[in-house]
C-alpha cells in the first residue's frame, strides 16, 4: 500500500493520545482533570434534537446547497448581528462541517505553497498540522515573558514577507485566556495595515466567566467587510454541546467565500 509524503507528514493527533493517557489514567484510578478534546458536558438542546429528528422524519433529506441552506444562513446573519453587532450578507457566509473544516477551507483558499501562518502558543494542536496540510509554513509565537497572552512585539518579530495569515483562538484553547481588547485592536489594526489575514477563531466566545469580556473583532476596523482581512469562524459545538452535529461556519469577503464554496463542490 502507498501513501502520499503529505499524509505521512501529518503527525498523530496530539489530542487523540492525551485522551487516551487520561483514559488509562482514570482506569487506574487516577482523579484526572483532562484538558484534551473539547467536549462540552452539557447536553444539545432538546428544541435541537427534536426539529433533526422531525427534518429526518420528512425524509427530505437530499443535497443542500454548497454553502448552506438558506434558512441556516439567515440564523447565522441573526447570531452575527446579535453577537457581534455587525449586518452580514448570505453572501458573506459558508457553513461548513464545523469549525475544523472552516479554519481548513480558508487556509486552503488563501494559502499558496511556503506561505507563513502566524499562530500563538499555546494554541489548539490542530493548527499547525492544518497549515501543512496545504503546504503552509506554520510560524509558532510564544510570548517571550513566559506567559499565556500574545505580545504585539513578539508578533511583529516573526511576520516576515510570506506572512499570509495569523490565527486568533480568544478564548483561547488550551489557556483559557481571554485576549484583551486593546490586544485585539492592535493586532486587526497592523494585518489589515500589512495585508495579513486576520482568522478569528471564535468557537469559545460565549464560554467567559469571572466577569470577563470577549471583544467581538467587527468593531475594531475600520473597512467594510468586503475589504477588510478579517474572517470570523464559528459554530455549534462548543457553545450548545453540539460537536456531534457537525455545524460550523466562516464570515469573510464574498470573494474568499465563493473560492470556499467551489472547495465544497
Ligand atoms: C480552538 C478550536 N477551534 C475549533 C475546534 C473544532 O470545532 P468544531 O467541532 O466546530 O469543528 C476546536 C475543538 O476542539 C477548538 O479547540
Amino acid at each position: 500500500m502507498t501513501v502520499s509524503q503529505l499524509a505521512k507528514s501529518i503527525a498523530e493527533s496530539p489530542t487523540l493520545k492525551l485522551n487516551e493517557e487520561a483514559r488509562l489514567l482514570r482506569e487506574k484510578g487516577e482523579a484526572v482533570i483532562h484538558l484534551g478534546a473539547g467536549e462540552p458536558k452539557n447536553r444539545a438542546p432538546i428544541s435541537a434534537i427534536l426539529s433533526s429528528a422531525a427534518k429526518l422524519n420528512t425524509g427530505d433529506v437530499k443535497y443542500t446547497p454548497a454553502d448552506g441552506t438558506p434558512s441556516l444562513k439567515k440564523a447565522i446573519i441573526k447570531y452575527t448581528e446579535e453577537n457581534y453587532d455587525k449586518v452580514v450578507a448570505p453572501e458573506n457566509i459558508i457553513v461548513s462541517a464545523g469549525a475544523k473544516q472552516s479554519v481548513y477551507n480558508i487556509l486552503y483558499t488563501i494559502l499558496n505553497p511556503q506561505d507563513e501562518v502566524i499562530i500563538l502558543a499555546p494554541y489548539w494542536v490542530s493548527y499547525p498540522e492544518m497549515v501543512r496540510m496545504v503546504y503552509g509554513v506554520p510560524v509558532i509565537v510564544t510570548p517571550e515573558d513566559g506567559g499565556f497572552h500574545p505580545r504585539m512585539e513578539d508578533i511583529m518579530k516573526a511576520v516576515s514577507s510570506y506572512t499570509k495569515a495569523i490565527i486568533i483562538n480568544s478564548p483561547n484553547n488550551p489557556s483559557g485566556v481571554v485576549y484583551s481588547e486593546e490586544f485585539i485592536a492592535q493586532i486587526i489594526e497592523y494585518c489589515e495595515k500589512k495585508g495579513i489575514y486576520i482568522i478569528m477563531d471564535d468557537i469559545y466566545h460565549k464560554l467567559v466567566f469571572d466577569g470577563k469580556k470577549w471583544p467581538a473583532c467587527y468593531r475594531f476596523t475600520k473597512k467594510d467587510l468586503e475589504s477588510s482581512h478579517i474572517i470570523v469562524v464559528n459554530g455549534v459545538s462548543k457553545l450548545y454541546g453540539m460537536t456531534g452535529f457537525r455545524v460550523g461556519w466562516a464570515i469573510a469577503p464574498r470573494e474568499l467565500i465563493t473560492n470556499q464554496t467551489l472547495i465544497h463542490i
